[in-house]
């Protein structure tokens, strides 16, 4: 076993001492030291590597289980996904959201009374302060959305130093009801903030939540964004039903991008608030959340079905991304893609038929049976129809993201209840692979050369005419 090459040799074990336990021995060739890793549901801890001095390199954490979680499942070959166990047909099907809302974070269905008291609570906590109010009033009407939310909720975070650990201890989240209260707050005023962005965004006074009505939570969500000073304004209840499913569609997708950082940030002790900031943050980039508006600028662009072909091209040849496509984990069609997909119709029905359906659909097809697409087994995602969706009911494109990060709420707040009582949680800090410069002495200016990776030429005009204006003797 023992090679001149620096390798490690990894051989599955099952003899009598490790009998009903799965194994693998890994025996380093170089020196001919061996190690029987203990598998357990197909993991093995990367820290017992570390006993031969080696780490394990995995940009972008292909490979790589960072907790062990029981909120949901995903099978990414055939396709499926379950949140605590129930199937997402069924869910989106059967549920709504604040039942799943529910679910997620308490690991059940609820009961009548249950979610009656659930709802009720959430509906209590969705007024923001004033402050919050103020500040969305003081962001530029053309600001992206997402960027606003990602601010508001680090805002938000300051208003409540009651259950800030920076400000009372590490340990304040051991409190049930601190707990709680955060978790009401967050559920309670997400879609608030989202209203009150998108009628900032259009020039319209703010419509105060009207709880204690017979509201749902997202009929109250489209009273606040539509309501013209009608108390008694009721949304469509086809529209409303069609969001409350895509927020059910959206609530939790395991350790994405977004929820890994609710986790990361957490780990370091930070408030929900400040970490609910960076996973809104995550969301907001255009190859996780912000693919649902990507797709439409991307339809847009394509502009008509007889370009769809020269498009699948240019994608092929690298020359452009076919976004809403592909997955990290679903290496088969996205379960909720389905969903969405028939919803849009439902949609359509009401508010009109997007012209851009049709250049989705061919897209599609095209893609389908095209090899690369096969080859890399990349079908639609979540994404690929929920801006259509978004677009038909008449949202503005950059505010797609943030229905999207109300749909998330949940499943972000599950993961931080389960990060917190997670008996292995440790600050994240993962290693690198250093390749840098070796020991070197300061060397000093008058013996350097430049590396050429500055450069002076990056000045804008308007700087140059500013430093000009002011007579300096060396110009720039
Ligand atoms: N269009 C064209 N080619 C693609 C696409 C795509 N949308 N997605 C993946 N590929 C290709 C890659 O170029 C790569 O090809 P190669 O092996 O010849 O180099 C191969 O498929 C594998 O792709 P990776 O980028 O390695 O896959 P990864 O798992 O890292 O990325 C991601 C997943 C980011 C979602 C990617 O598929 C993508 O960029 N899709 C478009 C953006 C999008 O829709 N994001 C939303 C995801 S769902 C969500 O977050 C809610």
């Amino acid at each position: 076993m023992v090679s001149s090459v620096s390798s490690l040799h990894y051989v599955r074990q099952n003899n009598m001492e490790t009998k009903n336990k799965k194994t693998i021995k890994v025996i380093d060739n170089q020196t001919g030291q061996e190690l029987t890793l203990e598998v357990n549901n197909n993991t093995i801890r990367a820290v017992d590597l570390a006993k031969l001095g080696v780490t394990v390199y995995d940009p972008g954490f292909l490979n790589t289980a960072s907790c062990i979680s029981r909120i949901t499942y995903i099978d990414g070959d055939k396709g499926i996904l379950r949140y605590r166990g129930y199937p997402i047909e069924e869910l989106a099907e059967k549920s709504s959201f604040m039942e799943v809302s529910f679910l997620l974070l308490y690991g059940e269905l609820p009961t009548s009374r249950e979610l009656e008291h659930f709802t009720h609570r959430v509906l209590r906590h969705t007024f923001v302060k004033q402050s919050l109010v103020d500040i969305i009033k003081a962001t530029p009407k053309d600001a992206h959305p997402m960027g606003t939310l990602v601010s508001m909720l680090a805002a938000e975070g300051t208003l409540y130093p009651d259950a800030n650990p920076a400000i009372n201890g590490g340990d304040i989240y051991n409190s049930p009801m601190i707990r709680e209260k955060q978790i009401l707050r967050l559920l309670g005023t997400m879609p608030t903030l989202a209203a009150f962005i998108y009628r900032h965004k259009v020039g319209r006074p703010f419509n105060y939540p009207a709880y204690g009505g017979s509201r749902s939570y997202t009929e109250n969500f489209m009273y606040m964004l539509d309501s013209m000073d009608d108390p008694s304004y009721r949304p469509n209840s086809t529209l409303v039903k069609a969001l409350d499913t895509l927020f059910v569609l959206h609530a939790d997708h395991e350790l994405n991008c977004s929820t890994a950082a609710v986790r990361h940030l957490t780990s370091s002790g930070v408030d929900v608030f400040t970490a609910f900031s960076g996973a809104a943050g995550a969301l907001y980039g255009p190859l996780h959340g912000g693919a649902n508006e990507a797709v439409l600028r991307m339809l847009e662009k394509i502009g008509s079905v007889n370009n769809v072909p020269a498009f699948i091209e240019a994608v092929k040849n690298r020359k452009a991304r076919l976004m809403g496509f592909g997955h990290r984990v679903y290496k088969n069609y996205d379960p909720r893609a389905r969903i969405v997909r028939k919803l849009a119709y439902q949609v359509f029905e009401i508010c009109g038929k997007d012209p851009l359906i049709e250049i989705a659909t061919t897209l599609e097809e095209h893609a389908l049976k095209d090899k690369y697409f096969i080859e890399r087994k990349l079908y639609p995602n979540v994404d690929f129809y929920s801006g259509l969706i978004y677009k038909a009911m008449g949202f503005p494109t950059d505010f797609f993201t943030i229905l999207f990060a109300i749909g998330r709420t949940p499943g972000w707040l599950a993961h931080w209840l389960e990060y917190l009582d997670d008996p292995d949680r440790k600050i994240a800090r993962p290693r690198q692979n250093y390749l840098g410069s070796e020991e070197r002495s300061y060397i000093p200016m008058t013996q350097r050369n430049s590396s050429g990776k500055y450069s002076t030429e990056y000045v804008s005009p308007a700087e140059k005419r500013r430093v000009n204006g002011f007579a300096v003797t060396s110009k720039m």
